[in-house]
């Protein structure tokens, strides 16, 4: 048994997250945790709301609240959310929490001690309209990299370049809207970034098995213009982690906080030790995940993010921890996604086109949503949403290639043996030749899953659906029973099993069908099919089974033509 340690980047506070934002890390990674639980690996899985900096100021602005507030009632609103899809996060924290302040102070601390924080009077922008700096996202310009017109202040979402705010051409402030802006001197701490350089590129080198998506945007940036830039880790701001040197007071840098991707990752620690909290657990419980001097030596920790959060996982974060000199366990695989784009465009928050978490489970359960989304995930590039695309996926894969087998055969079962399974009969050459089928296909289906290679797992998934199918179709046990009844028992035996089987394999993907299919065979054995052979045996004969409610409903060509349209933007 092996220890999993699996994070998915974690969602800005700033309001309910579309699909796009979904596939792109938290759905992928439950797909990973479920996955290694279902083989009895022990997993940690976390993930949290990203509480700080500016959006969150701005959106509780907007909605009228004050900050802490707006982020408590976010925060449940997100979780909810996460629970309707099925995250399975073994915890899901707030990097507000008790827990990062103190870890985020300490690391902050640590890095001071071991010369790695200059303390610099920088030039930020002042609005004098606003009456207040606008560090990140207060300010909005042209992005001196590639044009876009409406690059923020930290980032340019377009390019993922970071940005300074003083970078932008034609700033103006993304609360008043005014360009009366000047530049006025503030004193910032700046990570050293540039001395741990050789470090953090022998660090990068060394992981060999990365994507090519990772490793060629952390080489970017690595060496982009003149190589690794120190980066400025407080800022102006009111709502963050006060700034300070473990506990002590950081002298002249009062009533500034840390700057929100610094904070953000070490959520990642303090998440587990929330959950180590909230279990009524010692802290050795979460640093055998994260300190290697405390157990995390066996620990393999993957993560999982969209592109534009590879540059800070790549270099800021293990800038942070390789700095601090102390144990962290720092990542071994670290997973990226490309865009999902939205019939025809983006998704967009701000315009509220595209389908957005709350708005998917209001017409559909979570499992059409997950299956689609892991079947279309962005891996080596972009993918699109489509109506059309989910209405055939949904119809095809899940209606009628698994739903329509479980329900012909459990209701075929029923009608002509009861609600027993069937004792009859033995497995005969087309039994044994599914059997061998099967397990070859597992096989690959785990490499796949293993390897994080999620859209060839699920297509692995739906040929191990579909070989099912065909047995059915050429066994043709409503057929066999009116001449060889035993044989026909033996087959749907058989086909019983081979429901179970799916429910195990299909669960990290689907995972609510998968448990209304196993409730149905009778079984609470998850027990995963390593020996194929033996699991097609595994329903006892004369144990009862069920037919399940219908698994899944096709969409109708009138509901795909009203989502398209109800979901065109623009949703405020
Ligand atoms: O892009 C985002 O949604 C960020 N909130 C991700 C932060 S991941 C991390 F560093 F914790
Ligand atoms: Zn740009």
């Amino acid at each position: 048994m092996a220890r999993i340690l699996i994070t998915s980047a974690i969602p800005y506070i700033n309001g309910i997250k579309h699909l796009g934002n979904l596939v792109g890390s938290q759905l992928p990674a439950d797909l990973f945790a479920r996955y290694m639980r279902a083989r009895g690996h022990e997993v940690m899985f976390i993930c949290a709301t990203d509480e700080h900096g500016t959006p969150a100021e701005l959106a509780a602005a907007k909605a009228g609240k004050p900050v802490e507030a707006y982020c408590a009632e976010m925060h449940d609103v997100q979780k909810d959310l996460a629970a309707g899809f099925r995250l399975s996060f073994d915890h899901f924290g707030r990097s507000s929490s008790a827990r990062n302040h103190r870890l985020t102070q300490h690391f902050a601390g640590k890095l001071a001690e071991n010369g790695l924080i200059d303390e610099v009077l920088e030039k930020q922008v002042f609005s004098i309209d606003d009456n207040r700096f606008l560090p990140d996202r207060y300010i909005t310009g042209t992005c001196p990299n590639c044009g876009n017109t409406s690059a923020r202040g930290d980032q340019c979402e377009e390019c993922t370049k970071q940005l300074d705010p003083t970078d932008l051409i034609n700033p103006r402030s993304s609360i008043s809207g005014s360009t009366n802006l000047e530049v006025r001197e503030t004193k910032h701490l700046f990570l050293r970034q540039r001395s741990l350089r050789d470090k953090l590129e022998a660090w990068i080198d060394s992981k060999t098995d990365w994507p090519i998506l990772t490793t060629s945007i952390a080489k970017k940036w690595l060496n982009d213009g003149e190589g690794l830039q120190d980066r400025g880790i407080t800022r102006d701001l009111y709502w963050g982690i006060p700034v300070k040197k473990g506990n002590a007071p950081w002298p002249g840098m009062e009533g500034k906080v840390f700057y929100v991707w610094f904070d953000a990752p070490i959520e990642y620690i303090a998440g587990t030790a929330e959950w180590a909290d909230a279990n009524g657990l010692d802290d050795a419980a979460w640093e055998r995940w994260w300190r290697t001097d405390k157990g995390a030596s066996d620990v393999t920790y993957y993560q999982f993010m969209g592109k534009d959060n590879v540059p800070f996982h790549t270099l800021s974060f293990p800038a942070t921890i390789l700095g601090s000199g102390e144990p962290w366990k720092m990542v071994d695989y670290l997973k990226s996604f490309n865009y999902l784009n939205y019939d025809g465009g983006q998704f967009s928050t701000s315009q509220g086109r595209g389908v957005f978490m709350d708005q998917a489970l209001s017409i559909l359960p979570a499992d059409y949503w997950r299956w689609w989304l892991l079947s279309h995930a962005p891996e080596s590039s972009d993918s699109e949403f489509t109506w059309e695309n989910f209405q055939s996926s949904v119809n095809k894969d899940l209606a009628d290639v698994l739903g329509n087998l479980v329900s012909r055969v459990t209701k075929f079962a029923t009608s002509k043996f009861g609600t027993t399974i069937p004792a009859g009969g033995t497995f005969g050459p087309q039994e044994t030749a599914l059997i061998a089928d099967l397990g070859a296909r597992i096989r690959d289906y785990e490499t796949l899953m293993e390897q994080m290679e999620v859209r060839k797992a699920a297509a692995e998934l739906r040929a191990i659906w579909v070989i099912g199918n065909e047995y059915l179709q050429s066994a043709a046990p409503w057929s066999v029973v009116k001449t060889d009844p035993e044989q026909a028992q033996a087959q749907i035996r058989l086909a019983l099993n081979l429901i179970r089987v799916y429910a195990i394999l299909s669960q990290p993907f689907i995972p609510d069908a998968a448990a209304a299919m196993m409730t149905a065979m009778g079984s609470t054995d998850w027990t995963w099919p390593a020996d194929i052979s033996e699991a097609m045996r595994a329903l006892p004969a004369g144990a009862a089974f069920s037919v399940p409610e219908n698994l899944f409903r096709k969409i109708t060509d009138e509901e795909r033509a009203d989502w398209q349209q109800k979901f065109a933007g623009v949703r405020t």
